[in-house]
């Protein structure tokens, strides 16, 4: 299969997936925006479009004409250097265009680019592909936010019931810390192929011996934490944390609540369920993460630290992953590097030495985001398994918990 066509049969299946996540809403579930930082299933649905019409057809396309010049302004996310976005927190307040007006778009959009890829460039081609993985970054954030929206409804709609009871009987491993030498670690993207600019250029750490858990932290450990008293000591927590817990009230996870002396867990898949003890815990905060390490006597990795023991003991990219269907965390006995939880690191998200931007307006994809926000890795039980890869650099700022954040622990020795 030549290049071309292989670009095209990937491009269909990527979109066709997008709209498939989309199936299980109601009509109502499309526009709703129950915070700043979450998004309207539609909107997510038309500026996965708008980046392919933007960097793609505008930009590739003599005989392209736009859908809806209006469009241009409304689902450009974050683009300055393209035009004025609207306003993110707005994006809830468009009930036009509909529903089915995003899916004709949709449509536009698709034909013309599967037409031009039919005789494309490298240039059209690398910019495809990142376009690709855009869109899979939105499906993981179409499933965040529609959890958020859905949650936000005193009827806790599922969002899907597919799920067996036989995850709840599973057996989970002794959490041990497992050693490993220090030295000089080399991190970053090493192929070929597709990554994103944040990625690179490889480059070395020097580690000092250290430990990582063997799996990740449970609901019931992490329920421990809260029996002690945990969310009622400053000691634990950073000042940043302790301030946005008391501010906001914090008691547990997000998506936790207790009842009558019994701890439910709102899920994408079953919608309320009574907490499984032995999934691990899923929806915290930079902040519980570090306090809770620190509540151990541990520590959180550091991002070179979790990269290196990863390539270091040759752990495969294998796990819970959007394409099991399950859309939580899941009980294992494996180590659970991949899939599940992204895993918060003890890292600030910054320039990697020698770091170039993406060339042009598409700069503004990860750079500028490089203040304030803690770096994630391995993915989630929402991110398709193709989009990870053993460099892969999520972040999200230190107090987010809508993203399916966990914690795995660490040690010096
Ligand atoms: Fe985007």
């Amino acid at each position: 299969m030549d290049e071309n066509t292989a670009l095209i049969q990937a491009y269909k299946t990527l979109r066709d997936k997008t709209v498939e996540l989309c199936k299980p809403l109601a009509i109502e579930d499309y526009v709703i925006q129950s915070m700043d930082d979450v998004s309207p299933p539609k909107w997510h649905l038309a500026h996965t479009t708008w980046f392919f019409e933007t960097f793609i057809l505008k930009k590739f396309s003599k005989t392209y004409s736009e859908f809806n010049p209006l469009f241009h302004h409304l689902f450009n996310s974050y683009y300055n250097g393209i035009g004025l976005p609207y306003p993110r927190p707005k994006r809830g307040m468009l009930s036009r265009p509909t529903v089915e007006s995003i899916y004709s778009y949709r449509k536009w959009v698709d034909d013309h680019v599967i037409h031009l890829l039919e005789n494309s460039n490298n240039e059209i081609q690398s910019i495809l592909k990142l376009g690709l993985n855009h869109e899979e970054q939105h499906q993981e954030l179409l499933l965040m936010d529609i959890k958020y929206n859905l949650f936000m409804n005193p009827e806790f709609p599922a969002y899907v019931v597919t799920q067996t009871q036989a995850d709840s009987q599973s057996k989970i491993s002794q959490l041990d810390l497992i050693p490993i030498q220090g030295g000089i670690s080399e991190i970053g993207y090493d192929k070929n192929d597709f990554c994103f600019d944040n990625e690179l250029p490889k480059h070395k750490h020097l580690l000092q011996p250290f430990a990582l858990g063997s799996r990740l932290v449970t609901n019931g450990e992490y329920l421990e934490f809260i029996k002690s008293g945990g969310y009622h000591q400053s000691n634990w927590w950073l000042a940043d944390g302790w301030d946005y817990l008391q501010k906001n009230n914090w008691q547990h996870p997000l998506y936790w609540f207790q009842q009558e002396n019994k701890w439910y867990e709102y899920s994408l898949n079953g919608g309320l369920k009574e907490l499984n003890v032995n999934q691990p815990v899923t929806h915290v905060s930079y902040y519980e993460a570090d306090a809770y390490a620190r509540w151990k006597d541990t520590r959180l990795p550091t991002e070179a630290e979790w990269e290196y023991f990863v390539r270091k003991n040759k752990i495969k990219i294998d796990g819970n992953f959007l394409e099991n269907n399950y859309l939580q965390a899941k009980t294992s006995s494996s180590n659970q590097f991949f899939g599940d939880v992204w895993e918060w690191t003890a890292s600030s998200y910054s320039a990697y030495p020698g770091f170039k931007p993406f060339v042009g307006e598409l700069g503004e994809y990860n750079g500028k985001f490089m203040s304030n926000q803690m770096v994630l890795r391995g993915g989630a039980c929402v991110t398709p398994k193709n989009h990870i890869r053993i460099s892969y650099r999520n972040f999200f700022q230190s107090e987010k918990r809508w993203q399916f954040s966990g914690i795995r622990l660490a040690t010096n020795l």
